[in-house]
């Protein structure tokens, strides 16, 4: 061998460029192959794409750094399964561009927020959470009642996502800012959060 480990050691270059492409090798053996896996890849049963209302809702959910305090992935441990339900799967997120997992949890996490509450629960907490858990630190989003949805690039933004493998139909991206029209921001981020985890919510 012409290289031993002793000279290797003592060459920076070569330490280095065989580092990188250890590393390299290693890094792409975990990832690529996340690509291909059905368990990955293809859609649980039953989960839909954000229809327009929801897919509006969770571009105000980023715009307002909802998920810098909520994730939403389940861990499976019995602690986190007995309190959100059942844990994350890859298979949910397959329409999510980019996902919102996270792992800062000031709050709890939202991945099967969908149904639990009702709307009107949803409008109350949004617009002062004191209202309805005395004790929260969640800051309260008045403004999202007042201000009518945007429309205007809901239409180029499905377009982007059905790039992206989400399976849009002309029909459903034509009838997009008919959808949004006369909603508030706050309406559309309830129906965005309604619509949480409920593909495999009754599997528990
Ligand atoms: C500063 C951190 C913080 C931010 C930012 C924040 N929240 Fe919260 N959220 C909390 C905390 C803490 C709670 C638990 C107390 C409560 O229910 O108000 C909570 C609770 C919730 C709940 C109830 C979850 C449950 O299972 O009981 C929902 C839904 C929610 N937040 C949605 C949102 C949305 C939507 C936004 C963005 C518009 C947001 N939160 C922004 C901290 C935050």
């Amino acid at each position: 061998m012409a290289f031993t480990q002793e000279k290797i050691e003592r060459n920076v270059g070569w330490l280095i460029v065989l580092t990188l492409l250890v590393v390299s090798v290693g890094g792409l053996l975990e990832i690529v192959p996340l690509f291909f896996q059905k368990s990955t890849t293809t859609p649980v049963a039953g989960l839909k794409p954000y229809n327009a209302v929801q897919l509006a809702g969770r571009d105000i959910y980023i715009r307002e750094g909802c998920n810098n305090c909520h994730s939403q992935m389940i861990r499976p441990f019995r602690a986190e399964t007995e309190r959100y339900g059942h844990y994350s799967v890859a298979g949910e997120f397959v329409y999510d561009h980019p996902f919102l997992w996270g792992s800062k949890r000031t709050g709890p996490d939202l991945a099967r927020v969908g149904g639990r509450y009702s709307d009107e629960w949803h409008r109350i907490h949004l617009i002062n959470p004191r209202a309805v858990v005395p004790e929260s630190i969640m800051p309260a989003y008045p403004w999202l009642e007042n201000a009518p949805v945007d429309n205007s690039t809901i239409q180029a933004r499905m377009r982007t996502l059905r790039k992206l493998g989400v399976p849009y139909t002309d029909e459903e991206i034509a009838e997009a800012p008919k959808a949004l029209q006369g909603k508030t921001e706050l309406d559309v981020l309830i129906a965005y959060l309604q619509s949480l985890g409920l593909a495999l919510k009754d599997r528990n």
